[in-house]
């Protein structure tokens, strides 16, 4: 079974969010099911600059602006077909904003053109690459299901997964010609969302399924607080519709061999845990104490993320003489206020505003809970991350965060099966009561290492997932 995956991310080229990993990670974990995946990539500098062999399969003529070239060959581990198009993709840093923090002003064609070459790959363009499956990801993919659509040719079929409603991709409706689209495309079970043109709406209408990246997500966006306008749509095609869950990539999230951590460690040597707990304290200036309770952040920050209910109720997680250490990149708002914290209560709150992968890991490695106070979350890689490294995930229970930990209850803990901490309904009081609960819970060492090893034995990998995906994609393929 031939799949061509198509994204804006991948890592570890190009990342600023899980919805990079997944794609990274999910080809090798189809390989397994006997399923290949071909990665379908805009040319983005560091792509260009990643890419063996690239030999050059195909032209497109006048794509959005110039002629684009399709080049094959091996980047960041995966089999990638790149689109060379310099006037819409050769622009340093993130894919989505230029300098100036502002979305580039063209990202509706930008995005158009790969959603319109995986869509000519799709109906059999290239004789050596005939896909099976067209998996999209995200709005900026949502026109490929579209463009198979409205070319009249039989195609591949199509799956349209969508790792965060918060993101649809609406330009103005006077852009239908200039994108390709015809004039009947723009309707209710085509491209049109309340009048302008939906790229995320297009790909969750028209593709053959729908997925989301966890079974709780798929369930909330089909209500008006998940759905953001598009919950009626998702309620129609219920039956279509899935969640699976992510995995996470266990040789660069492995303790027992990471590099980038002080000590390696495993669930039979947790006292080697605190050689990072003390590099961490180190790293962040926070003040060196091996019995101190650490909270640790790695997070976008985002209204999504919830950290503004952190730092409503910092003065009760300090209270408690626990340590924070922070690490996260994103809205300037957010991150000052953080900043301040770490200024105001030094050696007790450290924060590194940017994104830094090596601290990342180091956070796992040395914080003793990691706190994902999310107002959603429609998977979240960071408590699957925390589960691997023994770092007790204190997580909102919404979406993913609510499917991969088992909270500890009364009733876990006498079972001795708890593999984290759940707060809910998301507010200030509920993280309030959720924090203590876990410097309570703390206290009692022998249940919290019992907690730690069943965390580290959770499967976060990508076996049971990559076989969900594979039985849907066998299934499409069946019907087609
Ligand atoms: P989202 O995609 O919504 O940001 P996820 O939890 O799915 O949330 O994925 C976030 C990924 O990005 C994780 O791999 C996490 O470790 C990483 N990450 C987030 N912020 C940073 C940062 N500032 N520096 C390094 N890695 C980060
Ligand atoms: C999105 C979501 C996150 C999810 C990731 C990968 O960025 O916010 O919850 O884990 O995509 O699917």
């Amino acid at each position: 079974l031939e799949v061509l995956s198509v994204a804006s991310e991948v890592y570890p080229l190009v990342k600023t969010g899980g919805l990079a990993d997944v794609v990274g990670a999910l080809p090798a974990a189809l390989a397994a099911e006997d399923i290949h995946v071909t990665t379908l990539v805009p040319g983005y500098p560091a792509v260009m600059a990643a890419l063996e062999g690239g030999e050059m399969v195909h032209i497109f003529h006048g794509l959005f602006g110039g002629d684009a070239r399709l080049l094959r060959g091996r980047a960041g581990g995966l089999d990638v077909l790149v689109i060379e198009a310099p006037w819409l993709y050769d622009r340093p840093g993130n894919p989505y904003v230029g300098g100036d923090g502002r979305d580039w002003h063209d990202n509706a064609l930008r995005f158009a053109a790969l959603a319109r070459v995986a869509a000519d790959l799709g109906v059999g363009f290239l004789p050596e690459l005939r896909p099976d499956i067209v998996h999209a990801h995200d709005w900026q993919t949502g026109l490929a299901p579209a463009y198979m659509r409205y070319s009249g040719r039989p195609h591949a079929a199509s799956v349209m997964t969508v790792h965060n409603m918060a993101f649809q991709g609406q330009y103005g409706r006077d852009l239908m010609q200039v994108l390709g689209l015809p004039p009947h495309a723009f309707s209710v079970d085509g491209v049109e969302y309340y009048g302008t043109i939906g790229f995320l709406k297009a790909g969750l209408q028209i593709a053959d399924r729908v997925t989301t990246v966890s079974p709780t997500y798929a369930v909330e966006i089909r209500t008006p607080e998940g759905g953001m306008g598009l919950d009626g749509l998702l309620r129609a095609r219920a039956g279509a519709v899935s969640g699976i869950l992510n995995g996470i990539d266990t040789t660069v999230w492995d303790p027992a061999t990471d590099r980038n951590i002080a000590e390696p460690f495993s669930a039979d040597n947790l006292a080697a845990r605190a050689a990072n707990k003390a590099a961490l304290q180190a790293r962040l200036g926070l003040e060196p104490d091996p019995d101190r309770l650490i909270f640790g952040v790695i997070s976008r920050l985002t209204w999504q993320k919830g950290l503004d209910l952190l730092l409503e109720r910092l003065g009760t997680l300090l209270g408690t003489g626990a340590q924070l250490a922070i690490l996260g990149s994103g809205e300037a708002g957010i991150a000052g206020g953080l900043e301040h914290a770490a200024r105001v209560h030094a050696g007790q709150v450290g924060m590194f505003n940017g994104y830094d992968e090596k601290l990342a890991h180091l956070i796992q490695a040395g914080s003793d809970v990691i706190l994902v106070p999310s107002r959603f979350e429609p998977c979240g890689l960071t408590q699957l991350c925390a589960l691997r490294y023994g770092a007790i995930p204190l997580v909102a229970r919404v979406g993913g965060l609510a499917d991969t930990i088992i909270d500890a209850n009364e009733v876990a803990r006498a079972a001795g099966i708890g593999t984290g901490i759940q707060f809910g309904p998301v507010s200030g009081d509920h993280l309030e009561a959720a924090i203590l609960r876990a410097a309570e819970l703390w206290h009692d060492r022998d249940y919290w290492r019992q907690m730690q090893r069943n965390a580290m034995t959770t499967d976060v990998s990508w076996r049971r997932p990559a076989a969900a995906y594979a039985r849907l994609f066998r299934a499409l393929a069946a019907a087609a």
